[in-house]
């Protein structure tokens, strides 16, 4: 995982502080970490990464109200809430399911850039491209047209490895992600004519109608809660005829789960609805897992559906 997000107090004692029951909390001495973590605070009361820090260790600690009490105080800190202590607090059912924190995406995915590829695919067995990949064509295959596309819009794009599936049937990539650093990849790479720094809903709301033949996201509905408003968007980004294929994970149930790794998973019925809403036809779901979770497959879906 990326390293742990620091925001200074601006008061040297108290980072010190910090440091100190960081060491504490990683030997296991959890109530110690507690102490100097409350006396940081109370030399600096906004201390975003001290309350979440702490709010971590409540929970560790079996104190869930202590821990919904600090993360609250951690994102008061921050609004932005870097550290996503909002989806803590959705995982302990303090708050209903919503959005991820932008900025939270966005410091994750800058601290995780440098070793991306080598932890996602070495390490996790990612796979989501390749399996977009035989999807798109499939679907291709079973409408009898070519699986070639002009424009094609990666939403998420990471550094690339969608694009890289895809590149020889692509004339155009577009790639969108809220990742400076990612986008530092992608560019790299050489595959985007266009990238784009933003938000993916944003991104194709700036996108004219039918502007796209293919719209990508490769393990990125994970961090989406609410597929139907980036489905529907999608469909009036696309052509006639024009595909969205996307990865995400999945459980038995019937709604959209926060799970324990902070990323969302979508049921079968929560993906067949939001398709449906968005006006888009279902042409391919399959349960494919795009990489592995604690060394075995990870639920997953692989969807394509078409603009009629
Ligand atoms: C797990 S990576 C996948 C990258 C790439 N699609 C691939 O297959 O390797 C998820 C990417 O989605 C981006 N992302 C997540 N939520 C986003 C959002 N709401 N808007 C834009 N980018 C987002 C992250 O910054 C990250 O680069």
């Amino acid at each position: 995982m990326p390293a742990r997000l620091f925001l200074s107090s601006g008061d040297l004692v108290a980072d010190r502080r910090y440091d100190f029951a960081r060491d504490l909390q990683l030997r296991g001495d959890l109530p110690a970490a507690a102490d100097l973590l409350q006396q940081a605070i109370e030399l600096a009361p906004n201390f975003a990464s001290a309350w979440f820090t702490l709010g971590e260790i409540r929970e560790q600690l079996d104190e869930s109200e202590a821990a919904i009490a600090a993360f609250h105080k951690a994102r008061a800190a921050d609004p932005l809430d870097r550290h996503g202590a909002g989806l803590r607090l959705m995982r302990l059912d303090a708050e209903p399911l919503a959005g991820m924190p932008p900025a939270y995406v966005q410091v994750l995915f800058d601290q995780y850039a440098p070793r991306f590829e080598s932890a996602l695919v070495g390490d996790l067995g990612y796979r989501g491209p390749a399996l977009l990949f035989k999807a798109v064509l499939s679907v291709r295959l079973a409408a009898k047209k070519p699986a070639f596309f002009k424009r094609a819009i990666d939403l998420g794009c990471g550094t690339g490895l969608a694009a890289a599936a895809f590149a020889k049937e692509v004339d155009h990539f577009i790639g969108v992600d809220l990742s400076p650093r990612m986008i530092d990849k992608a560019h790299a790479t050489g595959l985007y004519a266009e990238l784009e720094v933003a938000d993916i809903l944003q991104g194709l709301r700036g996108r004219p109608d039918a502007a796209a033949d293919l719209i990508l996201a490769a393990d990125v509905m994970v961090y989406v809660a609410d597929l139907a408003p980036i489905l529907s968007e999608a469909a009036r980004a696309l052509a006639p005829g024009g595909l969205i294929a996307f990865t995400t994970e999945t459980h038995d149930g019937e709604d959209v789960l926060l799970g324990e790794g902070l990323r969302y998973s979508h049921s079968v019925a929560c993906v067949r609805a939001s398709v449906a809403t968005a006006g888009l036809k279902l042409s391919h779901l399959d349960n494919l897992s795009a990489r592995n979770e604690d060394n075995v497959p990870a639920p997953g879906l692989v969807v394509v559906a078409t603009k009629t």
